[in-house]
C-alpha cells in the first residue's frame, strides 16, 4: 500500500502518482473537507479584484474553484513543490479559461515580490514542512499591507478512534503523528500567526470524521511501513484492521482527525 505521507512530502521514482491524484479527488469530495473549506470562505471570502495565492495547491482544485467562483475579476496563483501536481493542475486547467496560473515553486522560499497579494491560502502543506514557521514568513512576506491569510491544518497527536485497544490506539496514534515532520502544526498556529503579528486572528476547530475506507487509504501505507521498521507487530495491525473493520459493518465506526482552520489580517501598517 503506497505510504501517502512520504508521496505528499517528495514524490520520487517509488510514487505512484496516479494513486495520489485519486487519493486528492477523493479528499476533494468528501463532506468533512468541503466542510472545513466552507468555514475557511467564511472567514476570509474571495472577493472582486483581489490576487489570491494557494501555497501547496496539489492537482489546483481549490485554486480553480476560487477562480471560478468571481470570474475574471481575481487571479489566482498555485505554487506546489511536485512537479506533478502542477503539471496535472495545469491541465485540468487547460480548458477551462480560467484566471488562474501555476507554478512549480517551495512554501519556504517564494519566487515572489513583496507585498503582492491580497490573500494567501494553504491547506494540509504546513504539516509537511520541517519549519512552517519559516512558510508563514514567507506568506505573510507576500501579502501586501491589510493583506488576509488563511489556512487549514491537522493535529495528527489528537485524532480520537474507538477501539478497545487503548494502548494500541495511543502507539498507532502517535506512529502516524510522527510519521509527518510538524504534525502538531494545528496547535501551533495560532501562536505562529501571533507571533508574526498578524491581527484579529480566530481559530475555529474542526473534526474531520473519517470513513473506514478512507482512514485506511490515508493511513494504511505509513502504518505497513511502521511493521517493517518493527515499530508495530504484524499481528497488531491485522487486529487493529480487524476490529475497524467489524465496526464498520456493524456501523459503529468512529474515527475523529482534528484540524483546526486559522485566519489573521497583516497589519497595515508596520509600527
Ligand atoms: C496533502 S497535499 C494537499 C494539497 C492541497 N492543498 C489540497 O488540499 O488538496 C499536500 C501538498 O503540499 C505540497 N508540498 C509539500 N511540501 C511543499 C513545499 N515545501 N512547498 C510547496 N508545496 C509543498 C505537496 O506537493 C502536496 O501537493
Amino acid at each position: 500500500m503506497q505510504d501517502i505521507h512520504k508521496g505528499f512530502h517528495t514524490v520520487d521514482q517509488s510514487t505512484d502518482v496516479n494513486f495520489l491524484f485519486q487519493f486528492l479527488d477523493v479528499a476533494d469530495a468528501t463532506p468533512s473537507v468541503r466542510g472545513y473549506r466552507q468555514q475557511m470562505l467564511n472567514l476570509l471570502p474571495v472577493a472582486p479584484g483581489q490576487r489570491i495565492l494557494e501555497v501547496g495547491c496539489g492537482i489546483g482544485t481549490i485554486a480553480m474553484q476560487l477562480a471560478e467562483t468571481v470570474g475574471d475579476s481575481v487571479q489566482v496563483l498555485g505554487i506546489d513543490k511536485n512537479e506533478v501536481f502542477i503539471r496535472e493542475a495545469q491541465r485540468r486547467a487547460s480548458s477551462r479559461n480560467l484566471p488562474v496560473e501555476f507554478q512549480v515553486g517551495d512554501a519556504n522560499q517564494l519566487d515572489l515580490p513583496d507585498a503582492s497579494f491580497d490573500v494567501a491560502r494553504t491547506e494540509r502543506t504546513l504539516m509537511y514542512l520541517e519549519n512552517p514557521g519559516q512558510a508563514l514568513d514567507e506568506l505573510v512576506r507576500v501579502l501586501k499591507p491589510g493583506g488576509e491569510i488563511v489556512i487549514f491544518e491537522f493535529d495528527y497527536d489528537s485524532t480520537v478512534i474507538d477501539t478497545s485497544d487503548r494502548q494500541l490506539k495511543r502507539r498507532i496514534v502517535r506512529i502516524l503523528s510522527d510519521s509527518v515532520p510538524s504534525s502538531p502544526i494545528g496547535r501551533q498556529a495560532k501562536r505562529l500567526f501571533k507571533e508574526r503579528g498578524l491581527e484579529d486572528v480566530k481559530v475555529i476547530p474542526q473534526l474531520l470524521e473519517s470513513n473506514f475506507a478512507g482512514y485506511k487509504m490515508v493511513f494504511g501505507g505509513t502504518l505497513d511501513k511502521a511493521v517493517e521498521r518493527g515499530e508495530l507487530g504484524a499481528d497488531e495491525l491485522a487486529a487493529w484492521w480487524a476490529e475497524l473493520e467489524q465496526a464498520e459493518q456493524n456501523g459503529t465506526f468512529f474515527v475523529g482527525l482534528l484540524g483546526f482552520v486559522v485566519y489573521g489580517r497583516k497589519p497595515e501598517t508596520v509600527i
